[in-house]
C-alpha cells in the first residue's frame, strides 16, 4: 500500500485523537450490559467512579501509583456446573484522554492472580477457587467486552502481564488461543516445575555438606 493511502489516514487519525481530548466517561452500573460469554455465568456487574486513588505495593519492581482516576468494575461470574464465584475487576481510566487505548490482562504470581498498571484498560481477576489459562481466557474475553462498552470502542491491543505461574499462563494463552492477546510479556515464566520446585534446595544440601 502506498503513502498516498496512510497519509489522510494518519491525518483522519489524529482529528479522532484530538476528539478523545477530556471525554468524561459514564460509570455507572447501567452503563454495562452483561457480556454473553460462552462458558461463563455472568451474575453481575457493579461500577463505582474512583478518583485521586493511590497505589502502593512496597515492592522494589512495582512503583507506587498517585492520583488516579478510573472507573472500578466488578463482575461476578461463575463457572457452570460449578460451586465457584469468582470476582473479576476491571480498572477504566475515566476519562479517555488518560486511556492509551490499550487492555492489559494482569495475571499474577504463584497462587495469585493479578495485579494492575495505569494508563491501561486492565482487567484482573481474583481468580476463583482454581483459574486454569483456559479459565483466564474467558475472563480476558469478558474484560475486552466490558472496555468496548465503555470506551464505545474496542481495545486496538491487548497484552498479557504475568510472572512466574502467572507468566506460564501467559504462555500457554499464546499457544492455546492465539487471537485472543496481541502480546505476552513474557519476562519470567515457571515453566521447568521441577527445576523451580528443587532449586531451593541445591544450597540447602551444599550448606549441608560444606556444614556451614
Ligand atoms: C489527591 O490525594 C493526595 C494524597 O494522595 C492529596 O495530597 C491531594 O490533595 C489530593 N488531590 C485532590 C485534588 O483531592
Amino acid at each position: 500500500m502506498g503513502l498516498n493511502f496512510w497519509v489522510p489516514l494518519l491525518a483522519f487519525g489524529s482529528t479522532l485523537i484530538t476528539e478523545a481530548k477530556n471525554t468524561l466517561l459514564v460509570c455507572e452500573s447501567s452503563t454495562f450490559t452483561l457480556p454473553d460469554i460462552a462458558g461463563l455465568n455472568i451474575l453481575s456487574i457493579t461500577a463505582e467512579p474512583k478518583r485521586n486513588q493511590s497505589l502502593h505495593f512496597g515492592l522494589p519492581l512495582y512503583l507506587d501509583l498517585s492520583g488516579l482516576n478510573y472507573c472500578d468494575v466488578k463482575v461476578q461470574v461463575c463457572y457452570p456446573n460449578s460451586n465457584d464465584n469468582v470476582l473479576v475487576q476491571i480498572w477504566l481510566p475515566l476519562n479517555l484522554k488518560d486511556w492509551n487505548g490499550c487492555l492489559q490482562a494482569a495475571g499474577g504470581g504463584g497462587a495469585a492472580t493479578g495485579l494492575f498498571d495505569s494508563e491501561y484498560a486492565a482487567v484482573s481477576t481474583n481468580g476463583g477457587y482454581f483459574c486454569t489459562q483456559d479459565d483466564m481466557a474467558l475472563l480476558i474475553g469478558l474484560g475486552k467486552s466490558v472496555v468496548e462498552q465503555f470506551f464505545g470502542k474496542a481495545a486496538h491491543h491487548s497484552y498479557y502481564n504475568g510472572c512466574s505461574q502467572g507468566d506460564r499462563q501467559g504462555y500457554a494463552l499464546a499457544q492455546k488461543y492465539s487471537d485472543l492477546l496481541d502480546g505476552v510479556n513474557g519476562k519470567c515464566p515457571s515453566i521447568g516445575f521441577l527445576d523451580v520446585a528443587m532449586g531451593p534446595y541445591w544450597p540447602q544440601l551444599v550448606m549441608k555438606e560444606e556444614s556451614i
